[in-house]
């Protein structure tokens, strides 16, 4: 009997390949969807083993989820918006649901479930791996798509390894990692969201589930990429755009964008583990001063506490931190300290007694406080899943605001406590669907730094607050800036530094940096001068050395290092229009600061090299290329287009390898034909006004650019009323025009004097004015030629001697908020 039954099952088997089970030993599958119901934008139905819903959020997103429990509402840490209406059009027949919107279709197959996603001419974008598609072992759910034919992977967040992820596997679980190899896996911060690149196609994945969560993009198989998590329901959004740099706003649109950070944050970053006593913390801002090296930011580790107890200061070491505050405070610095989240237990510490009172510790399930080891000894933890717990620390944090501080560094919040190997079983609230450690664990630093900016933000008296974190989820660019943790003074985690910025970028997060000149020990010269100027290029730049290394202010590597440092930083300070207006354009768009090339040059497989993952893009006009401080001859690509060097406008066509070669004092840098670059005068800090003339380099190019120069007060969210001063920059090649558009916002621009410098234009280039509104109503002539001058505002060396070959016209302008047009 038993052979009868068990035979034609076998030849079934042998004869069909099985595309899917409901059950198979311990994995079991969707099976077959048994029921479906249609409301508006959104489908749910039920398959032999799970429940399912899919949400077209936009016309290019749609959101999936499934779950062998019935589905209930759907939260998130991440994702703060709801979906829009849209035209869809649902339909559905025996064998399938059809769903198409302006952008993509979707098809979920019934029997079994799976589902693809197509372009609207019927491109697969991304497809179910038939008989795989979606399955949990025990409570881990994972979902299986089609490897499909030279697909990549990029984003992933701060993710080490290489650009292209193909070929990895991915683990996020925040975790402290001390000094980090270049491949280890998994560091500090968890953001489960990558793109797929194939055929001329991009689309976005973002899987919203907080658990421990594994990606695999071709490893260890040749199938399928794959993401899951170990526990909760399989949650995640499919995001279809032509543009890759569209798949990033889309994705920020869900999860959140930047808040304008406060000029200063942009500005040099001196740091150190720890400056301490207050002398010695007024001795490193003076010598900054005295020595001309630009900088903004003081900032204190841990030793500024008490026996490192939070919300406390050293009497010994600051007695008096407002004062000395303010002192910095006149000397052009902001200053920042750090904070963790364990909070030292110890009968009649202010800090512990009032969380113990407001009972805002995390427990474990028998309600007594969990209590791990750091830096203080045993602590407490608040949680930040509580609503009361937030509203705690937001009350706390005040104290630093009355201490004269602006920043706050949020530190070991993975958890980070002596071991590594917080309890499962520890419970959180979860803004009142109660977790566990599990679940909870990688929205724990996401929520601190949540928690810190709403608190520095209410006691702030309108001033933006800067935040730093280690660690964080999805969405964290909604709060702060983040640094890629204990790195290495090793020329490779350089450039893995590089790369995790630009993955950050990738996957929302705007503002990041790492330590420069590397965390743990001590750099040679040429590789500290290297990561200078590199960090020059950074959108956090912040300079941080461990307690005992050698300590790594610019001067300490020699005159000639000191030297190199300080021009890169005068650099920096130059641009801080142009860098302004860069993170502008991130608060608005989401897109990053620091662009790796994959975003603008997707389908060129030569920037995906190893040999030129590194290179990057600064905003929209500058071109990267980190190499080692070790190399005499790097090689570097030029994607298609024409490129100015920095440093002596000598153009370079697209398309190309070129051998440079390399010098110690000089960081190959780019600038994108057609772009449009707008300089100050050199400041030693942002408070500090520059000169009343505003330079807008302009770089002759075939390629349409507009940029949008934007200025307001740096410091206040006044500019949401309305104040600030923005207006669109131009470059049109084909009308041989470059238009200034009408000045926008309540505030006057802060120069001025306008000052073109054009670059890669010839003679024959007659460059006139075409309104009344230039030079207070007299119309440019055309003997602007006699302007005429060869000069480089970007010469490493620092000189004011011409550079050959940099052959640019200037003309100075009165600034005024009116539309002119510029032909040539
Ligand atoms: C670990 C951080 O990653 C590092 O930057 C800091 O200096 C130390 N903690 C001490 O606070």
């Amino acid at each position: 009997m038993r052979k009868l039954t068990t035979i034609p099952k076998l030849l079934l088997l042998l004869t069909f390949p099985v595309l899917t089970f409901a059950q198979n030993g311990p994995v079991r599958g969707t099976g077959n969807i048994t029921s479906v119901s249609i409301t508006g934008q959104k489908i749910e139905f039920t398959t032999e083993n799970a429940h399912g819903e899919l949400t077209v959020y936009s016309p290019n997103v749609i959101s999936v989820r499934l779950d062998q429990k019935k589905l209930g509402k759907d939260f998130s840490y991440a994702v703060i918006s709801s979906p829009v209406k849209t035209p869809v059009a649902i339909s559905q027949n025996e064998q399938e649901i059809m769903v198409t919107t302006d952008s993509l279709k979707a098809r979920i197959t019934k029997k079994p479930y799976s589902i693809a996603f197509y372009t609207l001419d019927g491109q697969v974008i991304s497809q179910d791996e038939k008989g795989l598609t979606t399955s949990w072992v025990e409570s881990e759910v994972t979902t299986y798509k089609k490897m499909q034919e030279g697909e990549r992977f990029v984003g992933l967040g701060e993710k080490t390894g290489n650009l292209d992820r193909k070929g990895s596997g991915y683990t996020n679980w925040n975790f402290d990692a001390y000094g980090y190899s270049t491949g280890q896996d998994p560091i500090y911060s968890t953001i489960p969201f990558y793109m797929g690149i194939h055929h001329g196609l991009n689309y976005g994945i973002f899987l919203d589930n907080t658990y421990q969560s594994d990606f695999n993009f071709g490893a260890s198989n040749n199938r399928f990429s794959s993401f899951g998590a170990q526990g909760g329901e399989m949650n995640y959004y499919f995001i279809y755009h032509k543009r890759l740099a569209d798949i990033i706003t889309s994705y920020t649109a869900l999860t959140g964008r930047m808040n304008l950070p406060p000029l200063w944050s942009l500005g040099y970053q001196q740091n150190r583990y720890t400056y301490y006593p207050e002398t010695e913390v007024l001795r490193i801002a003076q010598t900054l001063r005295e020595k001309k090296i630009p900088a903004d930011g003081i900032t204190l580790d841990i030793h500024y506490m008490d026996q490192y107890k939070l919300f406390t200061w050293d009497k010994s070491r600051f007695p008096n931190p407002l004062a000395m505050n303010k002192k910095l405070a006149d000397m052009g610095f902001t200053t920042t300290v750090i904070v963790d989240p364990g909070i030292k237990v110890e009968k009649g510490y202010q800090a512990y007694e009032s969380g113990l009172k407001e009972n805002i510790f995390i427990k474990y399930p028998d309600s007594t406080n969990y209590s791990g080891q750091v830096w203080p000894g045993w602590c407490n933890f608040p949680d930040f899943t509580s609503e009361k717990g937030r509203s705690w620390w937001r009350n706390e944090v005040k104290f630093f605001a009355s201490t004269g501080v602006s920043g706050i560094w949020n530190d070991m919040n993975e958890i980070a406590t002596w071991g590594n190997k917080m309890p499962n079983n520890v419970l959180f609230n979860y803004d009142g669907a109660m977790a566990s450690h599990k679940q909870a664990h990688n929205v724990y630093g996401l929520q601190m730094a949540r928690s810190s900016y709403e608190g520095a933000k209410a006691s702030m008296d309108n001033k933006r607050p800067f935040i730093l974190t280690r660690a964080g989820y999805a969405g964290l660019q909604r709060y702060t800036a983040i640094w890629t943790g204990d790195n290495r003074p090793e020329e490779d985690h350089m450039l893995l530094g590089v790369r995790l910025i630009n993955s950050l970028g990738l996957s929302g997060v705007p503002f990041a940096g790492m330590d420069i000149g590397g965390f743990i020990g001590t750099p040679s010269n040429s590789l500290f001068a290297r990561w200078v100027q590199i960090g020059a290029f950074n959108p956090y730049f912040r300079n941080h050395a461990a307690v005992n290394t050698q300590s790594s202010e610019p001067w300490t590597h020699g005159e000639e290092v000191l030297e190199i440092s300080r021009n890169y930083i005068n650099l920096r300070y130059k641009l801080m229009p142009y860098l302004y207006a860069a993170f502008f354009e991130a608060t608005q768009n989401g897109l990053p600061v620091m662009r790796t090339l994959a975003i603008d040059y997707t389908f060129d497989a030569k920037i995906f090299d190893t040999a030129f993952q590194n290179q990057y893009l600064f905003g929209k006009a500058f071109m990267v290329l980190p190499f080692e401080s070790t190399k005499e001859f790097g090689n570097a690509y030029f994607p298609k287009g024409l490129w100015y060097d920095l440093y002596t406008d000598e153009t370079q066509t697209g398309g190309t390898e070129k051998i440079l070669r390399l010098s110690k004092n000089k960081l190959p840098v780019y600038v994108k034909e057609s772009s449009i670059v707008p300089m100050q005068s050199l400041v030693q800090s942002t408070q500090e006004k520059p000169t009343d003339t505003l330079t807008v380099h302009v770089y002759k190019g075939a390629l349409n650019n507009s940029f949008v120069y934007y200025e307001d007060d740096g410091q206040t969210f006044n500019y949401q009323k309305g104040d600030f001063y923005k207006r669109t920059i131009t470059y049109d090649p084909a009308g041989r025009n470059i238009i200034f558009e009408q000045a926008e916002g309540s505030r006057k621009s802060k120069f001025g004097q306008l000052q073109l410098v054009f670059h890669g234009f010839s003679d024959a280039d007659k460059i006139t004015g075409t309104t009344a509104q230039l030079n207070n109503g007299q119309k440019v002539k055309e003997s602007l030629n006699s302007f005429l001058t060869p000069i480089s505002h970007f010469d490493p060396q620092g000189t004011a001697n011409p550079v050959e070959g940099a052959k640019v016209k200037n003309l100075t302008l009165t600034h005024t908020a009116a539309r002119f047009v510029i032909a040539y």
